[in-house]
């Protein structure tokens, strides 16, 4: 059977491989449906060759208002547990496996969806492109979807969340659940104790990622 020939974000891929190249040809990125009701592209950002890359699902409302990853409620909590857990902001790089808002609407507000398979494949293009150009020593996953787009569906978070994996991507790559997931726990439930765990796997990241500094690179 004749493979049907799609559009993917490949089709939009810059000659030249620079994030500010890779940065202007998303923002014209029609790889898939998205684009048609979100503001904007939201591309990743953080250090140009930052140690750490966190990759999300899909940017919120803020994000897509503001153009710019990880600004909302979640990015804040994020923000909080770098800080607890001693990662340098500086050498950290932000980015989601999506990069077109995917909303539904409730009352007024847009509710945030889960992209399909299918636009996480045709978005997949860029992701690549970024943790080819950045070259993270450590990919950190945050959630289900950024973990099966990187480790394949079968894996799951719950169980696998904190381990170290040696991987293509990085020298190492790790899962972790998504901020969001906390935000989410509804009031009354214990929501300290996830928000401990979520710290503890950042710290081993920031582990890490101190033992690499102190290895010598192999050339
Ligand atoms: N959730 C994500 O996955 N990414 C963002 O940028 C914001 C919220
Ligand atoms: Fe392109 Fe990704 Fe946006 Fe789809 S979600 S239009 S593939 S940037």
């Amino acid at each position: 059977m004749a493979k049907v020939l799609e559009v993917t974000a490949a089709d939009f891929l810059p000659a030249r491989m620079t994030l500010p190249a890779l940065r202007e040809a998303a923002a014209d990125c029609k790889g898939c449906d998205l684009y048609k009701r979100a503001t904007q592209t939201v591309f990743g950002e953080g250090a140009a060759h930052a140690a750490v890359m966190f990759v999300g699902e899909v940017p919120g409302d803020y994000e897509d208002r503001v153009g710019r990853p990880f600004v909302g409620p979640a990015g804040k909590l994020l923000d909080k547990a770098l800080v607890e857990a001693g990662i340098p902001r500086d050498e950290v790089y932000v980015t989601n496996a999506v990069k077109h808002f995917k909303w539904e609407p409730r009352g007024k507000r847009r509710l945030h969806s889960k992209p399909s398979a299918r636009e996480m494949y045709a978005c997949r293009p860029w992701l690549d492109a970024e943790i080819a150009v950045v070259r993270p020593q450590i990919i950190v996953c945050l959630g289900a979807s950024a973990a099966q787009a990187l480790l394949g569906k079968d894996f799951r978070v719950t169980k696998e969340r904190g381990r170290m994996l040696k991987t293509a991507w990085a020298q190492w790559l790790t899962a972790t659940v998504h901020p969001s997931s906390l935000l989410r726990i509804p009031e009354g439930q214990d929501r300290e104790e996830p928000y401990r765990l979520f710290v503890a796997d950042l710290k081993k990241v920031a582990r890490q990622l101190r033992t690499l500094a102190r290895t010598p690179v192999q050339v």
